[in-house]
């Protein structure tokens, strides 16, 4: 842990827990869980063919949860309660972008994602495009590699108002437009089926998937950033490097885990007479996490892939630190 500014291991969620005793974690789980749909039959289905609308966010949310429920199986020799299966970083992250405001159109032309329609998930808000594809991509393949229980032909998802061009709506659109992506989430879950599979091999795979992802679809939105104050495009910058970072670490993205490092993330869209490490509404912890956001990007900057290079050689260093 030595390499790791103190401020990561805060943003990570270095700390201690135990799973002993009561295990109800329902009160981690993200807003609207509980009301989301949890089976395809909760879904529109039109002619054999389940109708999603991605841009309404418990329908999003739903693809999440099937995926969170057809997989628990696989990562029960972990934990009781689904509690280690590492899939609950995407949706617990979903959730903070829901509660945070930021699926909303940030550019207020519509009432996307306020007040009476607060369920809208805006084409505008980049949260909601980068994680389209955290969401979409990783959903599809699941479904592609039989593990959801249908077949690939059997599922389709409703195009946003705009910009339908970017974006890929069932197995065969998705496996044209991103193959890599789309391999890499395959790889993913053919780990996740093999029974030998070992808690930290499913890391691995599942953070070259999520890395790889992020990565190749970043600079498809950066006309986005108009919308926002220069201090929430400057966070938004900081945080697709963290990501990175914390994907090399190969921090496990486990149900207790990443509910508490939510914690320290800004609770609402950053705006301009927000200067932080002073932004009054935000707890101590947000204004050193987003500090530290900072600090970070500054020093990849100037570092670039050695800083990245050291975190990783020291991974095997950092996951013992972590789960001791
Ligand atoms: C877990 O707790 C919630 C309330 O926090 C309750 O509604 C739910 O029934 C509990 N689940 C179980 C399995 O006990
Ligand atoms: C999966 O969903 C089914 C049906 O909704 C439910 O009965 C079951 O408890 C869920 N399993 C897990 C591990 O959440
Ligand atoms: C920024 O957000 C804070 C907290 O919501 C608010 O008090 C302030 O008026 C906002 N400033 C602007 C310029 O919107």
């Amino acid at each position: 842990m030595a390499f790791l500014p103190s401020w990561v291991c805060v943003l990570v969620g270095s700390f201690s827990f135990s799973l002993a005793g009561d295990l109800n974690f329902s009160h981690l789980y993200p807003p609207l869980w509980k009301e989301s749909p949890g089976q395809f039959s909760d879904y529109t289905v039109e002619n054999g063919i389940y109708i999603i609308d991605p841009w309404v966010f418990p329908e999003r949310l739903g693809m999440y949860k099937i995926l969170l429920n057809q997989t628990a199986t696989y990562f029960e020799k972990f934990a009781s309660e689904n509690e280690q299966n590492l899939l609950w970083g995407l949706p617990v992250q979903h959730g903070w972008q829901y509660s945070s405001g930021r699926l909303a159109d940030p550019s207020r032309r519509t009432d996307c994602g306020y007040e009476s329609n607060h369920l809208c998930i805006s084409v505008d808000s980049w949260w909601a495009d980068l994680n389209y594809f955290l969401c979409v991509l990783p959903f599809l393949a699941a479904v592609d590699s039989g593990i959801l229980g249908i077949s690939s032909d059997q599922v389709r998802l409703l195009p946003p108002p705009m910009d339908q061009k970017r974006f890929c709506y069932d197995v065969s659109g998705c496996l044209l437009s991103f193959p890599k992506a789309m391999n890499k989430w395959s790889d993913f879950y053919k780990y996740v089926l093999s029974p030998s599979s070992t808690f930290d091999d499913l890391l691995k795979y599942l953070w070259d998937a999520h890395i790889f992802t992020l990565t190749n679809t970043l600079n498809t939105f950066e006309d986005r950033y108009v919308y926002y104050s220069e201090q929430e495009v400057k966070f938004e910058k900081d945080w697709s490097v963290a990501v990175e970072y914390i994907g090399v670490a190969r921090i496990p993205t486990t149900l207790i885990r990443v509910h508490e490092s939510q914690k320290g993330l800004p609770p609402r869209i950053l705006n301009k007479t927000d200067e932080d490490p002073e932004i009054s509404d935000f707890t101590a912890l947000q204004n050193t996490v987003l500090m530290g956001l900072n600090v970070l990007s500054s020093v990849h900057k100037l570092t670039g892939k050695n800083f990245k290079r050291i975190l990783h050689k020291n991974q095997d260093n950092v996951e013992q630190s972590l789960v001791s």
